[in-house]
C-alpha cells in the first residue's frame, strides 16, 4: 500500500518524540527532561514547569479505566503500555513512525504509539485492539481479519487491525481507493494487503448493518 499522504496524522497529538528530542537538545545542556509546555517555549526560563529526568506520576485513560504510572518522562507510550500495564497487543516493530504495528486510537483517531510520548498522552482517551473484543465476541474488523485470512505472521495485524476501526468510525462506506489510502500508514511485510482490503470492506457492511460495538 502506498504510504499515507500525510504521516503526520499517526504522530503524537501535540508534540513527537521527533520534536520532543529536537526539543530536548534544546535544553540538554541544563541536563533537564521536560514536558511539551517546555519544549515548545524553548526558554525554560521562562516559568514553565519542568519534569523529570526521574520517573513523574503520570495518569492514563487507557481502554475506559484511569491507569496510574510512574515513568520518566522520555517513555513512550508504546513502551508504557508493554512494559508497565502488560497491554502488548500493539507491536514494536520499527519504532520510528513507519510501519504501524503500535497503532493506536487516541481521541478517535489512528496514532503511533512508539512516537507518542505516556505523558503527552495524558487526559485523552487511549484505546489498544485489547479493548475491542466484548463479552468474549470479536469485534467486526477482527471477525473479518479472520475471514479473509488477512494475517500470516500476524505481528502487523493489531495494528492494521486498530487503524482499520479508526477509519471505519471515520469512513463507513469506503472505497477500495479510500482504504488503500486510508490504511496507508501500515505496512505488512507478509504481503496480506489483499485479504486485508477485503477485511475492511467486510467490516464496514457489518458495522453499517448494526452489528459492530464500540
Ligand atoms: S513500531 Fe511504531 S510505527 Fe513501527
Ligand atoms: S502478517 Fe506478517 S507482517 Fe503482516
Amino acid at each position: 500500500m502506498a504510504k499515507p499522504d500525510d504521516p503526520e496524522t499517526r504522530r503524537a497529538p501535540e508534540v513527537s518524540r521527533r520534536d520532543f528530542l529536537r526539543g530536548t537538545g534544546a535544553v540538554i545542556s541544563a541536563g533537564i527532561v521536560a514536558g511539551s509546555e517546555v519544549l515548545q517555549a524553548k526558554d525554560t526560563s521562562a516559568g514553565a514547569k519542568i519534569l523529570g529526568p526521574d520517573k513523574v506520576p503520570i495518569a492514563l485513560r487507557i481502554n475506559g479505566t484511569t491507569k496510574s504510572l510512574s515513568l520518566e518522562p522520555r517513555v513512550t507510550l508504546l513502551d508504557a503500555l508493554r512494559n508497565e500495564l502488560e497491554l502488548t497487543g500493539a507491536k514494536k516493530v520499527c519504532d520510528r513512525a513507519t510501519c504501524g504495528a503500535c497503532t493506536v486510537i487516541i481521541a478517535g483517531k489512528p496514532a503511533y504509539s512508539c512516537s507518542v510520548l505516556a505523558i503527552e498522552a495524558q487526559g485523552r482517551e487511549i484505546a489498544t485492539v485489547e479493548a475491542l473484543a466484548q463479552g468474549g465476541k470479536l469485534h467486526p474488523v477482527q471477525q473479518a481479519f479472520v475471514d479473509n485470512d488477512a494475517q500470516q505472521c500476524g505481528y502487523c495485524t493489531p495494528g492494521f487491525v486498530m487503524a482499520c476501526k479508526a477509519f471505519l468510525d471515520k469512513h463507513p462506506n469506503p472505497s477500495v481507493e479510500q482504504v488503500r489510502k486510508g490504511l496507508g500508514g501500515n505496512l505488512c511485510r507478509c504481503g496480506t494487503y489483499v485479504g486485508i482490503t477485503h477485511a475492511v470492506l467486510q467490516a464496514a457492511k457489518q458495522m453499517k448493518g448494526g452489528r459492530a460495538h464500540a
